[in-house]
């Protein structure tokens, strides 16, 4: 919970809203988003890499609705996008292109030539292979393309294995090791231009020891670059701060990261990008649900939500636990140890295993904290369960920044063929 996700008089407010005036006009499962808290951690964030040359490019994957990308850009956030889609709603929402990053393993020809054209800060490179189309791209537009490689400092964030990121087994960037022949290759090449060096490490990251070994490792490099004059305007350090999701959680200290930033890479004369995606909205939302069985097994008590792992996915992809609590606390009765699961036809549609829940009964409201990050963007219409709606609250108004699709809208999508 955060301050603006609250009780208040035993009833859950975000903001000024009352959940459970929400629930009246709108069919649960459903998200909703506290517009101020995302403000409130971003200026947070902010306020923590003051003293130094910094840019916020948020990383539109952990929550991509227009309604989250506009509240980033009026604060003056640019994007890390990983795809043509997330580039194009990052414009839509008044991102300024110069202030958009372009990262992923997997960037195509159309996506290269289309982000060129119309202009970015820098495509994040992940591979020799992306290196030479992207300067094939280029040199056909007649462009010089703004790069930063990606390296891989073999280096373990100490996070779930599944969301790790910089171990020399994983897919993504460059090995560390081979980036100074790297760079002086593509300092050749006339369709390129080399700005920076980037990095991600992995996510949910409660230990800031990694990045200070990350970090170390980079300043080495960037000497070793400056050796074959090749300079860099821009080192981009990626995301990865972790959030308290339960009280087994060490939330890493923001100061002490923004410290280490500026003490060991804030004085090489470099913009320092950030892409922070979990921090900044992860506390900012909550899955609003409803108790639709409770059900007796031979030794088991199970709660069946009408949210399931089509709609909320971390905690079957990754073990992920999150709160559960009741939109009212108003109802008398005893709390129950359940094993909260969905609907859906899988045994890993479970949500938590033995959590005492407070006074459920069937028809009840409940909502799963901390959903704001990898929650709507991971739903799916498994079970042809339709995309579950967003809403997004600010201070009294409340708006559905994402509607249920209808049946019919979902099988408008679909033909099937004339054949016999
Ligand atoms: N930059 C890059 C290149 C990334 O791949 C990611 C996340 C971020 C920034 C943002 O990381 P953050 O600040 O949010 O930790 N679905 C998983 C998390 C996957 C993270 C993927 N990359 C989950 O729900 O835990």
């Amino acid at each position: 919970m955060n301050k603006h996700i609250s009780y208040k008089l035993s009833q859950l407010f975000v903001e000024d809203v009352a959940v459970s005036e929400i629930t009246e006009s709108l069919r649960t499962p459903f998200y909703v988003y506290s517009r101020t808290t995302i403000k409130d951690n971003f200026h947070r964030f902010k306020r923590s890499i003051e003293g130094f040359d910094g840019l916020i490019c948020y990383s539109v994957k952990a929550n991509s609705n227009l309604s989250v990308l506009e509240t980033i850009a009026k604060l003056g956030g640019g994007a890390d996008v990983v795809s043509l889609g997330e580039y194009k709603r990052a414009l839509r929402a008044g991102v300024d292109p110069k202030k958009v990053v372009f990262s992923g393993v997997g960037k195509q020809d159309f996506e290269i030539a289309e982000t060129l054209k119309s202009s970015l800060l820098q495509f994040n490179i992940e591979s020799i292979s992306e290196l030479e189309l992207i300067n094939k791209v280029a040199s056909g537009l007649n462009k010089q393309a703004p790069i930063a490689f990606r390296v891989n400092p073999d280096i373990d964030a100490g996070t779930h294995e599944n969301i790790s990121t910089g171990k020399a087994d994983n897919k993504f960037g460059i090995p560390i090791i081979n980036a100074k022949e790297i760079y002086e290759y593509a300092s050749k090449l006339n369709g390129i231009k080399i700005v920076g060096v980037d990095v991600h490490i992995g996510s949910q990251i409660s230990n800031l020891n990694a990045f200070r070994q990350t970090f170390e490792n980079l300043v080495n490099l960037i000497n070793d670059l400056k050796k074959l004059n090749i300079d860099l305007e821009n080192i981009d350090i990626g995301g990865g701060l972790g959030i308290k999701y339960t009280d087994d959680d060490i939330e890493p200290d923001l100061q002490e990261y923004g410290t280490l930033v500026r003490q060991i890479l804030g004085n090489l004369n470099c913009r320092i990008i950030f892409e922070p995606g979990r921090f900044i909205v992860g506390n900012s939302g909550i899955l609003v649900t409803k108790v639709l069985y409770k059900k007796k097994s031979q030794n088991k008590n199970f709660l069946i939500t009408d949210a399931g792992m089509n709609d909320f996915s971390r905690t079957a992809l990754y073990g992920a636990a999150h709160r559960l609590i009741p939109l009212s606390k108003e109802k008398s009765g005893e709390a129950e140890f359940f094993d909260v699961v969905g609907p859906v036809c899988e045994t890993t549609d479970t949500f938590l295993k033995n959590y005492l829940v407070e006074k459920a009964e069937e028809g009840d409201f409940l909502a799963f904290l901390d959903v704001g990050a990898y929650g709507a963007v991971l739903s799916s219409e498994y079970n042809t369960r339709p995309l579950v709606p967003e809403i997004m609250v600010y201070e009294k108004r409340y708006e559905m920044v994402r509607a249920r699709p209808t049946y019919e809208e979902i099988f408008d999508k679909e033909v099937m063929p004339n054949w016999e």
